[in-house]
Protein backbone atom coordinates (compact mmCIF):
# COMPACT_ATOMS: atom_id res chain seq x y z
CA UNK A 1 0.00 0.00 0.00
CA UNK A 2 1.39 3.38 -0.90
CA UNK A 3 1.85 5.81 2.27
CA UNK A 4 -0.38 8.47 3.37
CA UNK A 5 0.62 11.72 4.50
CA UNK A 6 -0.11 12.18 8.11
CA UNK A 7 -2.50 15.01 7.25
CA UNK A 8 -4.36 13.00 4.78
CA UNK A 9 -4.60 9.39 6.85
CA UNK A 10 -5.62 11.85 9.78
CA UNK A 11 -8.32 13.75 8.50
CA UNK A 12 -10.94 14.31 11.34
CA UNK A 13 -13.78 11.27 10.78
CA UNK A 14 -16.05 12.97 12.93
CA UNK A 15 -16.77 16.32 14.33
CA UNK A 16 -15.70 15.09 17.79
CA UNK A 17 -12.27 15.14 15.88
CA UNK A 18 -12.06 18.00 14.96
CA UNK A 19 -9.50 20.45 17.08
CA UNK A 20 -10.11 23.79 18.30
CA UNK A 21 -13.08 24.27 16.06
CA UNK A 22 -15.52 23.83 18.46
CA UNK A 23 -17.92 26.68 17.95
CA UNK A 24 -18.17 25.79 14.69
CA UNK A 25 -18.75 22.02 15.27
CA UNK A 26 -21.58 22.75 18.47
CA UNK A 27 -23.77 25.85 16.53
CA UNK A 28 -23.93 23.10 13.26
CA UNK A 29 -24.30 20.23 15.71
CA UNK A 30 -27.70 22.20 17.13
CA UNK A 31 -28.78 23.67 13.93
CA UNK A 32 -29.22 19.70 12.85
CA UNK A 33 -30.33 18.38 15.66
CA UNK A 34 -33.17 21.22 15.24
CA UNK A 35 -33.83 20.47 11.49
CA UNK A 36 -32.92 24.36 11.29
CA UNK A 37 -29.83 23.48 8.93
CA UNK A 38 -29.32 26.76 6.63
CA UNK A 39 -29.12 26.05 2.72
CA UNK A 40 -26.04 27.42 1.90
CA UNK A 41 -22.61 27.97 4.74
CA UNK A 42 -19.49 29.66 4.27
CA UNK A 43 -16.42 28.03 5.87
CA UNK A 44 -13.86 31.18 5.90
CA UNK A 45 -10.21 30.66 8.13
CA UNK A 46 -6.71 30.97 7.24
CA UNK A 47 -4.85 27.52 5.31
CA UNK A 48 -5.12 23.90 6.85
CA UNK A 49 -7.54 24.28 9.83
CA UNK A 50 -10.20 22.07 8.87
CA UNK A 51 -12.43 23.76 6.34
CA UNK A 52 -12.66 21.35 4.17
CA UNK A 53 -12.48 18.83 6.69
CA UNK A 54 -15.94 20.14 7.86
CA UNK A 55 -17.57 20.85 4.94
CA UNK A 56 -17.47 16.54 4.51
CA UNK A 57 -18.50 16.02 7.92
CA UNK A 58 -21.30 18.22 7.60
CA UNK A 59 -21.82 16.67 3.88
CA UNK A 60 -21.86 13.04 5.74
CA UNK A 61 -24.53 14.52 9.11
CA UNK A 62 -26.75 15.51 6.03
CA UNK A 63 -26.75 12.53 4.36
CA UNK A 64 -25.84 9.54 6.43
CA UNK A 65 -28.40 6.64 6.14
CA UNK A 66 -29.26 7.24 9.49
CA UNK A 67 -29.38 10.74 9.57
CA UNK A 68 -29.25 14.23 9.19
CA UNK A 69 -27.76 13.38 12.88
CA UNK A 70 -24.54 15.68 13.77
CA UNK A 71 -22.94 12.01 14.67
CA UNK A 72 -22.79 10.35 11.01
CA UNK A 73 -22.58 6.54 11.44
CA UNK A 74 -19.31 6.57 8.99
CA UNK A 75 -20.06 2.73 7.94
CA UNK A 76 -23.27 3.21 5.83
CA UNK A 77 -22.44 3.66 1.98
CA UNK A 78 -22.62 7.77 1.95
CA UNK A 79 -20.55 8.08 4.18
CA UNK A 80 -17.75 5.85 3.43
CA UNK A 81 -18.25 7.52 -0.29
CA UNK A 82 -18.33 11.11 0.96
CA UNK A 83 -14.55 10.17 2.57
CA UNK A 84 -13.63 9.15 -0.39
CA UNK A 85 -14.75 11.93 -2.34
CA UNK A 86 -16.58 9.54 -4.79
CA UNK A 87 -20.73 10.15 -3.53
CA UNK A 88 -22.67 10.61 -6.47
CA UNK A 89 -24.79 13.30 -4.77
CA UNK A 90 -22.24 15.07 -3.16
CA UNK A 91 -19.73 17.08 -5.36
CA UNK A 92 -16.42 18.35 -4.37
CA UNK A 93 -15.98 21.53 -6.83
CA UNK A 94 -12.64 23.24 -6.65
CA UNK A 95 -13.32 27.27 -7.29
CA UNK A 96 -10.09 27.78 -8.73
CA UNK A 97 -10.36 25.67 -11.46
CA UNK A 98 -14.60 26.05 -12.58
CA UNK A 99 -14.65 29.57 -11.90
CA UNK A 100 -16.39 30.45 -15.25
CA UNK A 101 -20.23 31.22 -15.60
CA UNK A 102 -20.36 27.48 -17.94
CA UNK A 103 -19.23 26.15 -15.01
CA UNK A 104 -22.02 27.98 -12.60
CA UNK A 105 -24.63 27.54 -15.43
CA UNK A 106 -23.60 23.64 -15.32
CA UNK A 107 -24.15 23.66 -11.39
CA UNK A 108 -27.43 25.46 -12.11
CA UNK A 109 -28.98 22.98 -14.57
CA UNK A 110 -28.02 20.15 -12.07
CA UNK A 111 -29.55 21.47 -9.09
CA UNK A 112 -32.76 21.10 -10.44
CA UNK A 113 -32.89 17.32 -10.45
CA UNK A 114 -33.81 15.38 -7.58
CA UNK A 115 -30.59 13.88 -5.54
CA UNK A 116 -29.81 10.02 -7.48
CA UNK A 117 -29.75 8.27 -3.99
CA UNK A 118 -29.63 10.06 -0.98
CA UNK A 119 -31.49 12.66 0.87
CA UNK A 120 -29.66 15.83 0.01
CA UNK A 121 -27.43 17.10 -3.41
CA UNK A 122 -24.64 19.02 -2.22
CA UNK A 123 -22.23 21.05 -3.74
CA UNK A 124 -18.87 21.63 -1.88
CA UNK A 125 -17.14 24.62 -3.58
CA UNK A 126 -13.46 24.87 -2.36
CA UNK A 127 -11.54 28.22 -2.46
CA UNK A 128 -15.18 29.62 -3.80
CA UNK A 129 -13.56 33.54 -3.67
CA UNK A 130 -11.66 32.54 -7.33
CA UNK A 131 -15.02 32.56 -9.25
CA UNK A 132 -15.39 34.92 -11.56
CA UNK A 133 -17.94 38.16 -11.30
CA UNK A 134 -20.08 36.93 -13.80
CA UNK A 135 -19.83 33.33 -12.60
CA UNK A 136 -20.94 34.70 -8.76
CA UNK A 137 -23.46 36.39 -10.97
CA UNK A 138 -24.90 33.32 -12.21
CA UNK A 139 -24.67 31.68 -8.98
CA UNK A 140 -26.97 34.35 -7.28
CA UNK A 141 -30.74 33.48 -7.65
CA UNK A 142 -29.97 29.34 -7.29
CA UNK A 143 -28.84 30.95 -3.94
CA UNK A 144 -31.21 32.76 -3.04
CA UNK A 145 -33.79 29.71 -3.56
CA UNK A 146 -32.33 26.62 -4.20
CA UNK A 147 -34.34 23.65 -4.31
CA UNK A 148 -35.12 22.29 -0.76
CA UNK A 149 -33.02 19.01 -1.72
CA UNK A 150 -29.66 20.92 -2.57
CA UNK A 151 -27.04 22.43 0.27
CA UNK A 152 -24.22 24.31 -0.73
CA UNK A 153 -21.30 24.67 1.17
CA UNK A 154 -18.44 27.41 0.31
CA UNK A 155 -14.93 27.76 1.62
CA UNK A 156 -12.43 30.22 1.67
CA UNK A 157 -9.28 31.75 2.96
CA UNK A 158 -10.45 35.11 1.77
CA UNK A 159 -13.96 35.97 2.37
CA UNK A 160 -13.29 39.56 1.60
CA UNK A 161 -13.23 38.61 -2.02
CA UNK A 162 -16.61 37.57 -1.83
CA UNK A 163 -19.20 39.93 -2.94
CA UNK A 164 -21.86 41.23 -0.01
CA UNK A 165 -24.46 39.67 -2.71
CA UNK A 166 -22.94 36.27 -1.91
CA UNK A 167 -21.88 36.77 1.99
CA UNK A 168 -25.41 38.08 2.75
CA UNK A 169 -26.96 34.87 1.38
CA UNK A 170 -24.85 32.33 3.32
CA UNK A 171 -24.28 31.17 6.57
CA UNK A 172 -20.81 32.17 7.51
CA UNK A 173 -18.58 30.33 9.98
CA UNK A 174 -15.04 31.54 11.07
CA UNK A 175 -12.80 29.21 11.39
CA UNK A 176 -9.87 29.89 13.52
CA UNK A 177 -5.88 28.95 14.40
CA UNK A 178 -5.53 26.13 16.39
CA UNK A 179 -3.68 27.25 19.75
CA UNK A 180 -0.44 25.46 20.26
CA UNK A 181 -1.48 23.63 23.49
CA UNK A 182 -5.00 22.38 21.30
CA UNK A 183 -2.30 21.31 18.55
CA UNK A 184 0.45 19.44 20.80
CA UNK A 185 -2.70 17.38 22.58
CA UNK A 186 -3.67 16.30 18.99
CA UNK A 187 -0.30 16.00 17.67
CA UNK A 188 0.67 13.66 20.83
CA UNK A 189 -2.19 11.50 20.04
CA UNK A 190 -1.40 11.14 16.56
CA UNK A 191 2.30 10.31 17.41
CA UNK A 192 1.72 7.67 19.90
CA UNK A 193 -0.80 5.92 17.57
CA UNK A 194 1.80 5.89 15.03
CA UNK A 195 4.26 4.27 17.54
CA UNK A 196 6.28 7.13 17.62
CA UNK A 197 7.39 8.85 20.69
CA UNK A 198 7.94 12.39 20.52
CA UNK A 199 8.72 14.63 23.93
CA UNK A 200 6.13 17.35 24.38
CA UNK A 201 8.61 20.03 24.25
CA UNK A 202 9.41 18.97 21.09
CA UNK A 203 5.86 18.69 19.79
CA UNK A 204 5.37 22.38 20.91
CA UNK A 205 8.14 23.08 18.44
CA UNK A 206 6.24 21.82 15.65
CA UNK A 207 2.66 23.34 16.86
CA UNK A 208 4.45 26.72 17.30
CA UNK A 209 6.07 26.87 13.48
CA UNK A 210 2.76 25.60 12.33
CA UNK A 211 1.26 28.82 13.20
CA UNK A 212 -1.58 27.40 14.16
CA UNK A 213 -2.10 25.58 10.86
CA UNK A 214 -2.86 21.52 11.64
CA UNK A 215 -1.94 20.75 8.06
CA UNK A 216 1.02 22.29 8.65
CA UNK A 217 1.50 20.74 11.77
CA UNK A 218 1.46 17.59 10.52
CA UNK A 219 3.52 18.05 7.81
CA UNK A 220 6.17 18.99 9.83
CA UNK A 221 5.88 15.60 12.27
CA UNK A 222 5.67 13.45 8.81
CA UNK A 223 8.94 15.53 8.27
CA UNK A 224 10.32 14.93 11.65
CA UNK A 225 9.63 11.03 11.60
CA UNK A 226 11.16 10.82 8.47
CA UNK A 227 14.14 12.81 9.09
CA UNK A 228 15.09 11.25 12.53
CA UNK A 229 13.00 8.28 12.82
CA UNK A 230 10.38 7.03 14.84
CA UNK A 231 12.37 8.56 19.08
CA UNK A 232 14.05 11.87 17.75
CA UNK A 233 15.47 13.66 20.30
CA UNK A 234 14.54 17.27 21.30
CA UNK A 235 17.37 18.60 19.50
CA UNK A 236 17.59 16.44 16.65
CA UNK A 237 13.24 17.68 16.03
CA UNK A 238 14.46 21.42 16.78
CA UNK A 239 17.48 20.37 13.61
CA UNK A 240 14.98 19.38 11.58
CA UNK A 241 12.59 22.03 12.03
CA UNK A 242 15.77 24.61 11.42
CA UNK A 243 14.19 25.74 14.63
CA UNK A 244 15.71 26.46 18.26
CA UNK A 245 15.58 23.95 20.62
CA UNK A 246 12.85 24.74 23.36
CA UNK A 247 15.48 23.69 26.41
CA UNK A 248 17.99 26.09 25.00
CA UNK A 249 15.69 28.67 25.07
CA UNK A 250 14.74 28.05 28.57
CA UNK A 251 18.31 27.57 30.09
CA UNK A 252 19.31 30.87 28.24
CA UNK A 253 16.61 32.51 29.71
CA UNK A 254 17.56 31.00 33.07
CA UNK A 255 21.29 32.45 32.62
CA UNK A 256 19.51 35.80 32.06
CA UNK A 257 17.82 36.09 34.81
CA UNK A 258 20.30 34.66 37.39
CA UNK A 259 23.08 36.46 35.57
CA UNK A 260 25.52 34.09 34.26
CA UNK A 261 27.46 34.87 31.11
CA UNK A 262 29.23 31.21 31.06
CA UNK A 263 26.25 29.36 30.20
CA UNK A 264 24.83 31.89 27.87
CA UNK A 265 28.17 31.63 26.00
CA UNK A 266 28.63 28.13 26.15
CA UNK A 267 24.92 27.54 24.13
CA UNK A 268 25.31 30.04 21.79
CA UNK A 269 28.88 28.24 21.06
CA UNK A 270 26.94 25.15 20.94
CA UNK A 271 24.05 26.40 18.26
CA UNK A 272 26.68 27.98 16.15
CA UNK A 273 28.21 25.02 15.89
CA UNK A 274 24.83 23.13 14.84
CA UNK A 275 24.17 25.72 12.69
CA UNK A 276 21.48 27.84 14.15
CA UNK A 277 20.31 31.15 13.09
CA UNK A 278 20.42 33.58 15.33
CA UNK A 279 17.95 35.94 14.12
CA UNK A 280 15.19 33.17 15.23
CA UNK A 281 17.27 32.37 18.56
CA UNK A 282 16.66 36.15 19.06
CA UNK A 283 13.39 36.21 18.39
CA UNK A 284 12.36 32.90 20.71
CA UNK A 285 14.20 34.62 23.57
CA UNK A 286 12.02 37.40 23.75
CA UNK A 287 8.75 35.37 23.26
CA UNK A 288 9.72 33.42 26.50
CA UNK A 289 10.96 36.56 28.22
CA UNK A 290 7.47 38.15 26.82
CA UNK A 291 6.12 34.58 28.72
CA UNK A 292 8.27 35.19 31.67
CA UNK A 293 6.82 38.69 32.17
CA UNK A 294 3.15 37.72 31.61
CA UNK A 295 3.52 34.79 33.98
CA UNK A 296 5.37 37.35 36.24
CA UNK A 297 2.76 39.86 35.94
CA UNK A 298 -0.12 37.47 36.23
CA UNK A 299 0.94 34.44 38.45
CA UNK A 300 -0.13 32.30 35.28
CA UNK A 301 1.74 30.74 32.51
CA UNK A 302 0.48 31.56 29.49
CA UNK A 303 -2.09 29.68 27.92
CA UNK A 304 0.10 28.73 24.57
CA UNK A 305 2.86 26.57 26.70
CA UNK A 306 3.23 22.99 26.91
CA UNK A 307 2.60 21.64 30.62
CA UNK A 308 5.54 20.62 30.81
CA UNK A 309 6.99 24.22 30.44
CA UNK A 310 4.85 25.93 32.07
CA UNK A 311 6.18 24.76 35.59
CA UNK A 312 9.43 25.81 34.56
CA UNK A 313 8.23 29.23 33.34
CA UNK A 314 6.73 30.33 36.31
CA UNK A 315 9.71 28.68 38.96
CA UNK A 316 11.52 31.16 37.16
CA UNK A 317 9.29 34.36 36.80
CA UNK A 318 9.06 33.98 40.39
CA UNK A 319 12.74 34.15 40.48
CA UNK A 320 12.88 37.72 38.54
CA UNK A 321 11.66 40.62 38.99
CA UNK A 322 9.28 42.43 36.85
CA UNK A 323 11.38 45.20 36.26
CA UNK A 324 14.26 42.84 34.99
CA UNK A 325 12.23 41.21 32.70
CA UNK A 326 10.76 44.20 31.36
CA UNK A 327 14.32 45.50 30.55
CA UNK A 328 15.60 42.18 29.27
CA UNK A 329 12.59 41.75 26.69
CA UNK A 330 13.64 45.18 25.22
CA UNK A 331 17.39 44.91 25.15
CA UNK A 332 16.36 41.27 23.15
CA UNK A 333 13.65 42.77 21.12
CA UNK A 334 16.02 45.22 20.00
CA UNK A 335 18.95 42.61 19.26
CA UNK A 336 16.86 41.01 16.94
CA UNK A 337 17.66 43.73 13.84
CA UNK A 338 21.41 44.17 14.92
CA UNK A 339 21.50 40.36 14.61
CA UNK A 340 19.74 39.60 11.32
CA UNK A 341 21.81 42.85 10.06
CA UNK A 342 25.22 41.85 11.07
CA UNK A 343 27.89 41.01 9.37
CA UNK A 344 28.55 38.24 11.94
CA UNK A 345 25.72 37.08 13.77
CA UNK A 346 27.10 35.04 16.49
CA UNK A 347 29.08 37.88 17.61
CA UNK A 348 26.54 40.55 17.87
CA UNK A 349 24.41 38.23 19.50
CA UNK A 350 26.62 37.14 22.27
CA UNK A 351 27.28 40.71 22.70
CA UNK A 352 23.22 41.72 22.91
CA UNK A 353 23.64 38.52 25.76
CA UNK A 354 26.32 40.20 27.52
CA UNK A 355 24.81 43.69 27.86
CA UNK A 356 21.47 41.75 29.00
CA UNK A 357 23.37 40.32 32.02
CA UNK A 358 25.08 44.27 32.77
CA UNK A 359 22.05 46.48 31.66
CA UNK A 360 19.11 44.98 33.59
CA UNK A 361 18.31 45.95 36.85
CA UNK A 362 17.56 43.34 39.51
CA UNK A 363 15.12 45.97 41.02
CA UNK A 364 12.09 47.31 40.84
CA UNK A 365 11.51 50.57 41.26
CA UNK A 366 9.12 50.22 44.22
CA UNK A 367 11.44 48.27 46.00
CA UNK A 368 14.51 51.46 45.64
CA UNK A 369 11.62 53.52 46.92
CA UNK A 370 11.54 51.04 50.26
CA UNK A 371 15.03 50.77 50.39
CA UNK A 372 15.19 55.17 49.99
CA UNK A 373 12.46 55.47 52.94
CA UNK A 374 14.91 52.86 55.44
CA UNK A 375 17.80 54.69 54.45
CA UNK A 376 15.80 57.88 55.26
CA UNK A 377 14.46 56.22 58.32
CA UNK A 378 17.71 55.65 59.28
CA UNK A 379 19.46 58.91 58.91
CA UNK A 380 16.78 60.92 60.15
CA UNK A 381 17.22 58.57 63.54
CA UNK A 382 14.43 55.55 62.84
CA UNK A 383 15.14 52.51 63.36
CA UNK A 384 12.28 49.88 63.02
CA UNK A 385 12.01 50.17 58.91
CA UNK A 386 16.04 48.74 58.27
CA UNK A 387 14.52 45.07 58.58
CA UNK A 388 12.96 45.68 55.38
CA UNK A 389 15.79 47.32 53.78
CA UNK A 390 18.22 44.95 54.38
CA UNK A 391 15.58 42.19 53.19
CA UNK A 392 15.38 43.22 49.93
CA UNK A 393 17.00 41.57 46.64
CA UNK A 394 20.76 41.82 46.00
CA UNK A 395 21.88 44.81 45.07
CA UNK A 396 21.74 45.64 41.55
CA UNK A 397 24.84 45.81 39.21
CA UNK A 398 26.78 48.79 39.76
CA UNK A 399 26.63 49.03 35.46
CA UNK A 400 23.28 50.23 35.10
CA UNK A 401 21.60 51.94 32.55
N1 LIG B 1 -9.39 21.37 13.26
C1 LIG B 1 -8.67 20.30 12.91
N2 LIG B 1 -8.61 19.22 13.71
C2 LIG B 1 -7.88 18.13 13.36
N3 LIG B 1 -7.20 18.03 12.21
C3 LIG B 1 -7.23 19.06 11.35
C4 LIG B 1 -7.97 20.25 11.66
N4 LIG B 1 -7.82 21.11 10.65
C5 LIG B 1 -7.03 20.51 9.76
N5 LIG B 1 -6.67 19.28 10.16
C6 LIG B 1 -5.75 18.36 9.45
O1 LIG B 1 -5.25 19.06 8.32
C7 LIG B 1 -5.66 18.46 7.11
C8 LIG B 1 -6.17 19.53 6.17
O2 LIG B 1 -7.34 20.11 6.66
P1 LIG B 1 -8.43 20.77 5.70
O3 LIG B 1 -8.28 20.24 4.32
O4 LIG B 1 -9.75 20.60 6.33
O5 LIG B 1 -7.98 22.27 5.77
P2 LIG B 1 -8.62 23.55 5.05
O6 LIG B 1 -9.02 24.48 6.13
O7 LIG B 1 -9.65 23.13 4.07
O8 LIG B 1 -7.34 24.15 4.31
P3 LIG B 1 -7.21 24.92 2.91
O9 LIG B 1 -7.60 26.34 3.16
O10 LIG B 1 -5.77 24.83 2.58
O11 LIG B 1 -8.10 24.23 1.93
C9 LIG B 1 -6.74 17.46 7.50
O12 LIG B 1 -6.67 16.33 6.68
C10 LIG B 1 -6.42 17.12 8.93
O13 LIG B 1 -5.48 16.08 8.97
MG1 LIG C 1 -9.67 23.08 2.01
ZN1 LIG D 1 -23.67 6.94 7.72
Amino acid sequence: MSYLVLARKWRPQAFADMTGQEHVVKTLGNAIAQGRVAHAFLFCGPRGVGKTTAARLLARALNCVKGPTAEPCGTCTPCQEIVAGSSVDVAEIDGASNNSVEDVRQIRERVTYLPQRDRHKIYIIDEVHMLSTAAFNALLKTLEEPPPHVKFIFATTEPHKLPDTILSRCQRHNFRRISASRMVERLKQITEAEGAKISERALLLIARQAEGGMRDALSMLDMVLSACGNTPSDEAVAEALGAIDRTAVQEMCEALVRRQALPLLKRVEDLHVRGADFKRLAEELALHLRHLLVARSTGEAPEDLADSEKKAVLALAQEADPAQLARLFDLVQSSIWDVSRAAQPRLAMEVALLKCIHLAPGTSVSELAARLEALAARLGGGTSTTAAAEGGRPRPSSFRS
